[in-house]
């Protein structure tokens, strides 16, 4: 499966490196310098490159949004034509000093990219934990019990290739319905962001949903 990351930082430079590291073909795109990206290739120990956003996206069954809201067009505009794509997004659309959101109840940032490419097909995840947990799952992977990780979309082959990354990463998928299903996700994500940052224990925290009375 091969992996475009469109945007390199906290997320994407992480979530790039642990596709690679399970396997996938990864390109990584879009920091501020070409040496960072080359570094972050080399460091994931996998079929990995770094390359430009339109190298990214182009060819890949995945295509990994990971910049701030503010910085969306542009990197959409570097990547190109989108038609067909599967774009897994986890991108929560904060204000610039990332202390609120700045939409919600009524749309969603994943419904509102989703209008910025209508050719293509948006599923949200991984917006719901904290990055600095992201390597201890994906070590854990072996383990009998997972975490969970929430994702929606409208599409269910791009969500079925978004489970797949969900899944390789080590956390346990859990299909929450249809992209307007990020009115509640979004919200969400800066609870788990308060529970991570704002309270004790550190950020290294991901949530696991069980189910009783079955
Ligand atoms: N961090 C988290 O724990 C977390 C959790 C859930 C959701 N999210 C969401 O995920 C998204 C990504 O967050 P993040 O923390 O990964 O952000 P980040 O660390 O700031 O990464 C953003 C990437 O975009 C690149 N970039 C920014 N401006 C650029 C420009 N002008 N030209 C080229 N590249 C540029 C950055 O380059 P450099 O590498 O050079 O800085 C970086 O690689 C955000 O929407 C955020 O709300 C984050």
């Amino acid at each position: 499966m091969r992996d475009g990351i469109l945007g390199s930082g906290l997320m994407g430079g992480k979530l790039g490196t642990i596709f690679a590291r399970a396997g996938h073909e990864v390109v990584f795109s879009y920091a501020r310098s070409s040496d960072k990206l080359k570094r972050l290739a080399r460091d994931a120990q996998g079929n990995a490159r770094a390359g430009t956003p339109g190298e990214a996206a182009k060819d890949a069954d995945a295509i990994l949004l990971a910049v701030h809201w503010s910085r969306i067009d542009a990197v959409l505009k570097q990547a190109g034509d989108m038609s067909g794509k599967v774009i897994v997004t986890c991108c929560l659309p904060m204000d610039a000093g990332n202390t609120k959101l700045i939409m919600g109840t009524t749309t969603s940032g994943a419904e509102e990219l989703a209008k910025k490419v209508p050719r293509a097909h948006v599923v949200l995840t991984f917006n719901t934990v904290p990055s600095e947990v992201l390597f201890g799952v994906f070590e854990s992977k072996g383990k009998e019990t997972r975490p969970s990780l929430v994702y929606c979309g409208d599409d269910q082959s791009a969500k079925n290739v978004a489970a797949k990354l969900i899944h390789d990463a080590g956390f346990d998928p859990v299909d929450a319905g249809g992209l307007r299903i990020a009115r509640y996700t979004e919200p969400f994500a800066l609870l788990v962001g308060e529970l991570a940052y704002g309270r004790e224990g550190g950020p290294e925290l991901a949530y696991r949903f069980e189910r009783f009375g079955e």
